[in-house]
């Protein structure tokens, strides 16, 4: 039980990778708010880190709205009593080809994808250093923050923005003993990949087996990363790709 009594906020809880890591990190002893923009999808995903016996709340927040993010990280203490972590993890997807992708559609997934971390950052860290905690953030960037995707150009911005921030959060907190970390998964298989196989076939071959990677891989390497184990993982994005950035298909 490496995380055992730990606080840990996730946001994105409800769904994917999220769930999975709601799930792995109440296995390893940690008590959780599941924060998420779908109340009921959060509560049924504390439910079922109450039945695993550990402590749960859900939390309905929108990530992109700074005050929301705040009273998140004022929910949690008040609720459980202190704050270890925050899994920055919420995120959407909005494809388009560059020309015909609006300011709108742009400033939309920077909103979700990049200031959600920031404020996460600001107010988790800002919490945990009033009340003397020593923790970590893990936050979920992308391969699409190191490589370039058709029709990602909004989405490829943010996911780069999460790398540079785990790694320019991680300097600004190491004086509080605060970790920052970034996870960049492959292409994972949630409800953001969509429903239609022919869509998902051409992504599967991008990996090493040639197969989508299933959420519970990435839970598994965020559960850890939260850990003791890897204090000396700090600043950098870790890729949860089964080898998407290490070869050419
Ligand atoms: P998902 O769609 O299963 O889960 C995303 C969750 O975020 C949903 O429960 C949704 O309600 C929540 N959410 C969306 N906007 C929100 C908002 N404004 N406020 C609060 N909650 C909000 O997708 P998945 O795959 O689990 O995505 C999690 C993270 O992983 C995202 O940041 C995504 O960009 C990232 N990612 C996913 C990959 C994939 O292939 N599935 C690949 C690389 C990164």
């Amino acid at each position: 039980m490496e995380l055992e009594n730990q606080v840990i906020i996730v946001t994105g809880g409800a769904s994917g990778i999220g769930r999975e890591a709601c799930l792995a990190l109440a296995k390893k002893g940690a008590d959780l708010i599941v924060a998420d923009f779908n109340l009921a999808g959060a509560e049924a995903v504390a439910g079922e880190v109450q039945a695993l016996g550990r402590k749960a709340h859900a939390f309905k927040v929108d990530v992109s709205k700074a005050d929301e993010v705040k009273a998140l990280v004022d929910f949690a203490v008040e609720r459980l009593g202190t704050l270890n972590g925050m899994f920055n993890n919420a995120g959407i997807g909005l494809v388009k080809p560059f020309l015909e992708m609006e300011p709108a559609d742009y400033l939309k997934v920077i909103e979700v994808d990049q200031h959600s971390v920031y404020y996460g950052l600001l107010y988790g860290a800002r919490k945990m250093v009033e009340l003397g905690v020593k923790g970590a953030f893990v936050n979920t960037a992308s391969i699409y923050g190191s490589v370039a995707a058709r029709g990602s150009f909004n989405y490829n911005a943010a996911k780069a923005a999460v790398v540079s921030m785990s790694r320019s959060g991680a300097l600004e907190l190491a004086e509080h003993g605060i970790r920052v970390v970034g996870v960049a998964p492959g292409f994972i298989d949630t409800p953001i990949l969509g429903d239609d196989p022919a869509a998902k076939a051409p992504l599967a071959i991008q990996h090493m087996h040639n197969r989508l990677i299933q959420p519970e891989k990435v839970a598994s390497v965020v559960a850890f990363l939260f850990t003791d184990a890897a204090s000396a993982v700090n600043g950098s994005t870790v890729a949860v790709d089964d080898g998407f950035l290490s070869f050419k298909v």
